[in-house]
């Protein structure tokens, strides 16, 4: 099978609220020649997300929607068919999509969230792990359904629990799985 190139990569958007550090390890991931996508579009509901200076970075488009109506979801709908996106990777964004919108790019659209799927859906995920004495976390890539954190699981990855850890401290060791754990999906479900 030939080499997916720049031409026949998959086009990609990113969909961030924050920090944007998988944004940034997916834009990397990006220009390997092994990996099948391409990122054309960085979105976010927050102007003032530090990972969208990533788009300036990098020369990606960028877009900022509120992502509080069906209308503003519209204009987000009509950006991404203009450049034929074809895969969305939400990374770190905290808005829920509405069941019209994730139907329209259904079986195309990601999530990764820190903790071992089906446990522990939503926010706080590290405060419940700490709190239940879980010796382990860690975080899940899944396609993403009408309903919250409930899609097929793509990967996961364990992280240990020790006795000092903190919601900060354990947030942070997830985070470093994720940045291995999402280009590792996307390889799973995507190469040929
Ligand atoms: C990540 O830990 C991601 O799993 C989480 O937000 C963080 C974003 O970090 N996502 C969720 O909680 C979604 N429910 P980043 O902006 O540095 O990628």
């Amino acid at each position: 099978m030939a080499p997916l190139t720049g031409s026949n990569k998959i086009k990609t958007a990113v969909f961030i609220s924050g920090t944007g550090s998988n944004l940034k390890s997916l834009i990397r991931f990006s220009k390997l020649k092994k990996s099948p996508i391409i990122i054309k579009m960085i979105i976010s509901n927050n102007s003032n997300s530090k990972g969208l200076q990533y788009a300036k970075i990098y020369k990606i488009k960028k877009k900022v929607f509120n992502f509080k109506n069906i209308l503003s979801e519209k204009k987000v709908t009509n950006e991404l068919k203009k450049d034929n996106i074809n895969l969305i990777c939400l990374a770190g964004f905290m808005k829920i999509l509405s069941k019209s919108f994730i139907k329209n790019f259904k079986g195309k659209i990601l999530n990764i969230h820190p903790s071992l799927l089906p446990k522990y859906k939503g926010l706080n995920t590290y405060e419940k792990a700490i709190k239940n004495k879980d010796k382990y976390s860690g975080c899940t890539v899944h396609f993403v359904n009408s309903r919250l954190d409930s899609g097929k699981i793509i990967n996961q990855k364990k992280v240990r629990i020790n006795k000092f850890d903190t919601p900060k401290t354990l947030a942070k060791k997830i985070l470093i799985q994720e940045h291995k754990l999402y280009p590792a999906a996307i390889m799973k479900i995507l190469s040929l």
